[in-house]
């Protein structure tokens, strides 16, 4: 009886300890983790275009903050999907890369023996970095 008891309340601490660390849990945004990784080198960390490998490049980097403002306050998310994926033509030098291509070959690098649908995998990423340039821009 006595150990059952005793049981039981380490049982409820276990759980109540699970439960807080749960909450604890930091929420994770993908689109910034996704941008910080793979974007914030040319664009900068606040999208402002002075990340470190912005003197190595020609082309001078657009400032991501103002995509919105430079459309009227829209903000541009078909263009500018695009324009991340590398369907849309006539964007310079192109020395932006081409993500599309780029996280379809992660997904397959990642992911090699699963049956995984590769173009989820690129629009959830791309998703994800639009919600996250529409939090960047200036009002
Ligand atoms: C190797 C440097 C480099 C990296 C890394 C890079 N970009 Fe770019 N980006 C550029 C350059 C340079 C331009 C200017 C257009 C051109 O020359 O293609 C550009 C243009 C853009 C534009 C168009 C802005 C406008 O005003 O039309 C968007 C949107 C963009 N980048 C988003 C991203 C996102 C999102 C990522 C990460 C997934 C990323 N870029 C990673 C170099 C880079």
């Amino acid at each position: 009886m006595k150990s059952s008891v005793l049981r039981a309340a380490a049982c409820t601490v276990a759980l109540v300890s699970v439960a807080a660390a749960a909450l604890a849990q930091p929420k994770v945004d993908l689109g910034k983790r996704e941008f910080e990784a793979k974007c914030a080198s040319c664009h900068g960390i606040d999208g402002r275009g002075n990340g470190p490998f912005a003197e190595q490049l020609k082309t001078r980097l657009p400032d991501l903050t103002m995509l919105a403002r430079n459309n009227g306050g829209i903000f541009p998310v078909n263009k500018t999907c695009e324009i991340i994926e590398g369907a849309g033509k006539g964007h310079g030098t192109r020395a932006m890369p081409v993500w599309g291509v780029e996280y379809t070959v992660q997904a397959a690098e990642a992911l090699p023996d699963l049956p995984y649908n590769q173009a989820v995998f690129v629009r959830s990423r791309i998703m994800a970095l639009l919600e996250y340039l529409n939090q960047l821009q200036v009002k």
